[in-house]
C-alpha cells in the first residue's frame, strides 16, 4: 500500500509577524510525515513557504515604515531560521512574491478569464482583514466575522469575481464520493454544512487604489489579486504547474495539504472549485488539525498570546520539543499548551522510559559484558511477550501514519519501551550476571537492546538527532534504518560494541509537579539513582503529636512527632496548607535519617514528605493503620 510518491504541504504562513508554536506544529507534522515516507523509500516532496501579499503585510509594513517587500524579506527569515533550527527537511520553500509563483498565478487568471470563469461586477459587502475574507450581509453573525468574531470593514467597489457558485453541486457530490478528501470526518461534515447555504462567487481582486500589494491582474492592470487566488496556487506553482509538466505530473495531486482548522473553508471550498475550473485533479486529502490553545483561546499573533518555539527548543532541546507537540496533541482536536504538560511528558516518556532503558542497557552491557552486546540464548516465557509488544508497536505506528493518528503511533512506541523496562525488572539481569551460565544474561541484554534498535528507527522521524545519538551509543550505524528493517526481530548483530555512553534525555528538574520534600534546601536532584543510594534514605511513619506556627515565618510549622517511641521536632513548610489543629494525630511519612538542620533558628530533625502541584499540597500518609516507626520500602 505504499504510494508511488508522496507530496505533502503546509499552509504558507503570513509574514506579518514571527512564527509561534502553532506554525511549528503543522510544519513539524509535515516534516515527520515526509521523513517516514523517505525511510519507507517513497520519493517525497515536502513544500512549505510564505504568504507575502495582502493587507496584513501591507499594514505591518506601513506600521514599521518600510516597503511591503522589505517587511516580507525581514520576516520570512524568522520562518526560515526556525525551520532550520527545528530540523525541518522541506524540499522547497515558496514565497508568493517570487516570479516563479506570480507568473503562474497570472497565467491561471488569464486562462480562467478567457474561459469566462471570471467577471467584473460591483461589490458591496464586508471584509475581515485578519481572516482575509469577504462576506455578504447574510453571512454575518451579529454584524461580526463568523470566523473570528472581529469587526468588519464595509467595502463598495468594482471588482473581479470567480464563478465559484457554479461548482457548488459538483463539490458536494465530490465530497460525498471521496470520503478521504476532507479529514478528519467531522471536518468533512463541517464543510458539507457550509455548503448547505448557497455559495457566493468569490471576489478575487482589489483596486490598486486601495491595495497595491498583490499580483497585477493580467487582464486589468488597475487591479491586483491577493490572498486565496494567490496563496492557494502555491501548492501547484511550486510543483511545476504550467512550467515543468514532467515535474508536475510526478508530484501532483498532493497526498496531503496539512492545515489548521482556521483555514478549512478556503481549502475545502475555494481551492477545489478553483482547481475544478482549471481542470486540475483534486489533492487526495486535506487534513485540518485543531488549535493549540492558551487557556481557552487560540494561540495567535493577533490575540498576542503566543509561545515562541525557539525559547522552548533552546531550553529543552529541539527533539523534545518536536516530540511533545506530536505526542501531546490528539491529531484533529484542540490541545491546551502548558509548560507543565511539556515537562511532564518529556520526563515521563523520554527521560523515564526511553532514556532510562538506554542507560540501563549500556550500564549492564558495560559492567557484565565488557561493553559488547551478547548473543541471545534460549527464550524463556518472557521474550516472546516483549517481541510481540515491540513488533505490535511497529504495526501500530505504520497504521497510525496511514490514518493520520501519529499521536497513537507514538504512544504505542513508548508502550513498547515500558514493556522492555518491565522485562528488565522481571528478568533481573543483575541477578543473572551472578550465574556461571551467562546465556540467560545474554538473552535478556540482547532482547532489551534489540528493542531499542527498533525504537530508534520508529522515533527517528520525530527525533532525528536524539535517535542518531541513541544508535551511536548502542554501536549501530548512525543513519536511520529503512522502515522495513524494523518489522523483523533480530537484526541487531550480536557482538556489536557499544559506543560512548550519553545521557540521552536529561530529566527536566524544574518540574513544578514533583512530589517534593519540604525542608529548605533539601530538594534532591531528580536524576536517576541507584537502588543502593535510595536505600540509604530511611523513610518511616511518624505520628504528629502537635504543631505550631514558627514566629515570623508565615510558611513554616514546627511539629512534634513521634517515631516508634522517640519524640522529635521537625520544621515543615506547610503552614499555608494545614492549620496546626488539623495535624495532631495524623500518621505521616518522614525522612528519619536526615542530618539536623537549623531552619529560621529552629532545629529540625528530619523531613516531612508531601506531594504538591501548582498551589496544591498534601502530606503523604499511609493507607490504613500502622504504628509510627514503621519502615518504608
Ligand atoms: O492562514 N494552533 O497563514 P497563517 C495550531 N497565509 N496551528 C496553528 C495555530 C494554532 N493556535 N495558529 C496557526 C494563513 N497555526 C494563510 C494560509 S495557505 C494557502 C495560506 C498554523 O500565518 C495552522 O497550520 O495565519 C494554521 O492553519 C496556519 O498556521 C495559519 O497560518
Ligand atoms: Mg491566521
Amino acid at each position: 500500500m505504499k504510494p508511488s510518491s508522496f507530496y505533502v504541504t503546509t499552509p504558507i504562513y503570513y509574514v506579518n509577524d514571527s512564527p509561534h508554536i502553532g506554525h511549528a506544529y503543522t510544519t513539524i507534522l509535515a516534516d515527520v510525515l515526509a521523513r517516514y515516507h523517505r525511510l519507507a523509500g517513497v520519493p517525497t516532496f515536502f513544500l512549505t513557504g510564505s504568504d507575502e501579499h495582502g493587507q496584513k503585510v501591507q499594514r505591518a509594513a506601513e506600521k514599521a515604515g518600510i516597503t511591503p517587500q522589505e517587511q516580507a524579506d525581514r520576516t520570512v527569515v524568522h520562518f526560515q531560521a526556525l525551520w532550520k533550527k527545528l530540523g525541518i527537511t522541506h524540499d522547497d520553500f515558496i514565497r508568493t512574491t517570487e516570479p516563479r509563483h506570480t507568473r503562474v498565478v497570472r497565467k491561471i487568471l488569464q486562462a480562467l478569464y478567457d474561459q469566462g470563469e471570471i467577471y467584473k461586477a460591483e461589490y458591496d459587502g464586508w471584509y475581515c482583514v485578519p481572516c482575509e475574507r469577504f462576506y455578504t450581509d447574510r453571512d454575518l453573525q451579529a454584524g461580526k466575522c463568523v470566523e473570528c468574531g472581529r469587526s468588519l470593514e464595509r467595502i463598495t467597489e468594482s471588482n473581479y469575481f470567480f464563478k465559484m457558485s457554479a461548482y457548488q453541486d459538483w463539490l458536494i457530490r465530490y465530497i460525498h464520493e471521496h470520503p478521504e478528501f476532507i479529514q478528519p470526518d467531522f471536518r468533512r461534515n463541517e464543510t458539507l454544512g457550509f455548503l448547505q447555504k448557497p455559495l457566493n462567487d468569490l471576489c478575487i481582486s482589489r483596486p490598486k487604489s486601495r491595495l497595491a500589494w498583490g499580483i497585477d491582474l493580467p487582464f486589468d492592470s488597475g487591479f491586483v489579486t491577493y490572498v486565496w487566488f494567490d496563496a492557494l496556487v502555491n501548492y501547484i506553482s511550486a510543483a511545476g504547474y504550467l512550467d515543468d509538466d514532467a515535474r508536475f505530473q510526478r508530484w501532483w495531486p498532493a497526498n496531503y495539504h496539512l492545515i489548521g482548522k482556521d483555514i478549512l473553508t478556503t481549502h475545502t471550498v475555494y481551492w477545489p472549485t478553483m482547481l475544478k475550473a482549471m481542470g486540475v485533479p483534486m489533492p487526495k486529502t486535506i487534513f485540518a488539525h485543531g488549535w493549540w490553545l492558551i487557556g481557552d483561546s487560540k494561540m495567535s499573533k493577533s490575540a498576542g498570546n503566543v509561545i515562541n518555539p525557539i525559547d522552548l527548543a533552546d531550553r529543552y532541546g529541539v527533539d523534545a520539543f518536536r516530540y511533545f507537540l506530536l505526542a501531546e496533541m490528539t491529531l484533529g482536536q484542540d490541545c491546551h499548551f502548558s509548560e507543565e504538560a511539556f515537562i511532564r511528558r518529556c520526563n515521563a516518556d523520554l527521560a523515564n522510559d526511553v532514556g532510562n532503558l538506554l542507560s540501563r542497557i549500556t550500564k549492564l552491557v558495560t559492567s557484565y559484558c565488557g561493553g559488547i552486546i551478547p548473543a541471545p540464548g534460549e527464550d524463556t516465557a518472557d521474550e516472546p511477550i516483549l517481541r510481540q509488544a515491540v513488533l505490535k508497536a511497529v504495526k501500530t505506528m505504520e497504521e497510525s501514519l496511514g490514518r493520520m493518528r501519529l499521536d497513537l503511533g507514538l504512544a504505542a512506541v513508548i508502550g513498547a519501551v515500558r514493556e522492555a523496562n518491565r522485562y528488565l525488572e522481571k528478568r533481573q539481569p543483575w541477578t543473572l550476571a551472578k550465574q556461571t551460565d551467562k546465556r540467560p544474561l545474554g538473552t535478556v541484554l540482547y532482547h532489551a537492546a534489540e528493542t531499542l534498535r527498533i525504537v530508534s528507527g520508529l522515533l527517528y522521524p520525530v527525533m532525528p538527532d536524539k535517535m542518531i545519538l541513541l544508535r551511536r551509543t548502542l554501536g549501530l550505524p548512525a543513519e536511520a534504518p529503512a522502515l522495513d528493517q524494523l518489522s523483523v526481530w533480530g537484526k541487531l548483530p550480536p557482538d556489536t560494541v557499544l559506543g560512548e555512553t550519553v545521557i540521552l534525555f536529561p530529566r527536566i528538574t524544574t518540574a513544578p509537579a514533583e512530589a517534593k520534600p519540604l525542608a529548605a534546601g533539601q530538594v534532591p536532584k531528580t536524576d536517576l539513582v541507584e537502588y543502593a543510594d535510595f536505600a540509604k534514605i530511611q523513610l518511616k511513619t511518624a505520628r504528629i503529636l502537635s504543631a505550631e506556627k514558627v514566629e515570623g515565618a508565615d510558611k513554616l510549622l514546627k511539629l512534634q512527632i513521634e517515631i516508634g517511641g522517640e519524640t522529635r521536632q521537625i520544621v515543615a513548610g506547610i503552614a499555608q496548607h494545614y492549620a496546626p489543629a488539623d495535624l495532631a494525630g495524623k500518621t505521616v511519612v518522614v525522612v528519619a535519617n536526615l542530618k539536623p538542620a537549623n531552619i529560621r533558628g529552629v532545629e529540625s530533625n528530619g523531613m516531612l514528605l508531601a506531594a504538591s502541584q501548582g498551589p496544591a499540597l498534601r502530606l503523604l500518609t499511609v493507607d490504613g493503620d500502622l504504628p509510627s516507626g514503621a519502615g518504608i520500602k
